[in-house]
């Protein structure tokens, strides 16, 4: 075997959500009658528009895609109210993530992060080479930030604020994170990962954008495969100053963003009115969902996403197992605790009765 990095050796792979053809196939279950409720995925389709001008773009495909999503980061550039120069483009936030952790990690170097939190930041840390410092949440399932700040050293280049936090769909309010950020020595990067702002209707919670412009050490993460509904074409994109972004580029292999995923990214943009059904639509789901959730008595964090994450306790790994022989698929979270995406009506009607079709079984 060739000597591969004794730190990438030892790392246990990042488990991508069982597929729909090996459960189908485990549990004798036709594909198409699954309901996978692990990924936090629009349950609908792409944008109205997105397959068209996909199917218009595939002749060039001989050629390479444009390096500097210039079409792309115009568009967006305007409706984001920011410069071109403030946006970096990656095959997902988690390939920015990864980029960014290139360039920030390294021997001796350690990342500050909440946890739970999003999964990934995990492996961020160690594919960089530095000390992942994980912070746990709050009584609230919340980023306890006053802890993070403590866990900061001369040795943090990077701390990373998943603002809501994936997987407890909590938020901290704006002035309590700006605080925060002024906090932190200017020679450390702050990202706020900002997957699952679209979804947020609380006023307490505000967008980091305008500090990533006025602060030479923040960058805010999006993505289009949350709301957006692009998931598998990975597209995200990082907001912060210019001079930042020339830096962070500098980790990142060139033309990342394929010609598909930048044509279906234009073509989601310029559709306010879609974005706000989608953002209602799941609002009101949400609320029927954690209201079901709640009359069952299982313990709940306060959700601001498309996501809900709620106790089920020492059994969690064998209900989970009992609905996914039902074709219901939800992801265990550790500790007892689980997260459920938010469907469409029918998904959650069916994850509500192989729910309590798990608990009746157990009895
Ligand atoms: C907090 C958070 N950040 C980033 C991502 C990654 O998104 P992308 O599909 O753009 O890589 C996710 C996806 O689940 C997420 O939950």
């Amino acid at each position: 075997m060739p000597r591969v990095r004794a730190d990438i050796a030892a790392i246990r792979p990042y488990q991508v959500g069982r597929q729909l053809a090996d459960v189908a196939r485990a549990h004798g279950l036709d594909p198409s009658d699954i309901v996978k409720l692990t990924a936090n995925e629009g349950p609908e389709g792409p944008f109205p528009g997105v397959v068209e001008a996909v199917m218009a773009v595939i002749a060039g495909s001989n050629r390479y895609p444009d390096n500097d999503c210039w079409d792309l980061g115009h568009e967006l550039a305007d409706e984001l109210g920011v410069d071109f120069s403030n946006l970096m483009f990656g095959a997902g936030s988690v390939a920015l993530l990864d980029e960014i952790g290139t360039a920030m990690g390294g021997a001796g170097t350690n990342f500050v992060y909440g946890w739970p939190s999003f999964v990934m930041y995990r492996f961020v840390a160690l594919w960089a080479g530095a000390e992942g410092r994980e912070v746990p949440l709050d009584g609230d399932h919340s980023l306890d930030l006053g802890a993070m700040r403590e866990a900061i050293d001369d040795d943090t280049t990077m701390v990373i604020v998943c603002n809501p936090n994936n997987p407890t769909g909590t938020i901290k309010p704006a002035d309590e994170i700006e605080a925060f950020i002024d906090g932190v020595p200017e020679h450390v990067l702050v990202v706020v990962d900002e997957a699952y702002h679209e979804f947020v209707t609380d006023p307490a919670y505000r967008t980091q954008v305008p500090m990533a412009l006025e602060r030479p050490n923040v960058v805010v993460l999006r993505t289009f495969s949350k709301i957006y509904a692009l998931a598998a074409h990975r597209v995200g994109y990082a907001i912060a100053r210019a001079d930042l972004l020339t830096e962070l580029r500098k980790a990142q292999a060139p033309l990342t963003v394929n010609l598909v995923a930048q044509t279906a990214a234009r073509a989601t943009l310029g559709q306010p009115e879609e974005l706000e059904r989608r953002r209602s639509l799941n609002e009101a789901r949400r609320h029927h969902l954690v209201g079901a959730l709640a009359e069952r008595g299982f313990p709940m964090a306060e959700s601001h996403t498309n996501f809900a994450y709620f106790e089920l306790g020492d059994a969690a790994g064998e209900i989970i197992e009992t609905m996914t022989t039902r074709g219901v698929l939800i992801r265990g979270m550790g500790g007892g605790w689980v997260r459920v995406t938010i469907g469409d009506d029918e998904e959650n009607r069916r994850f509500l009765e192989a729910l309590d079709a798990a608990f009746e079984n157990g009895r």
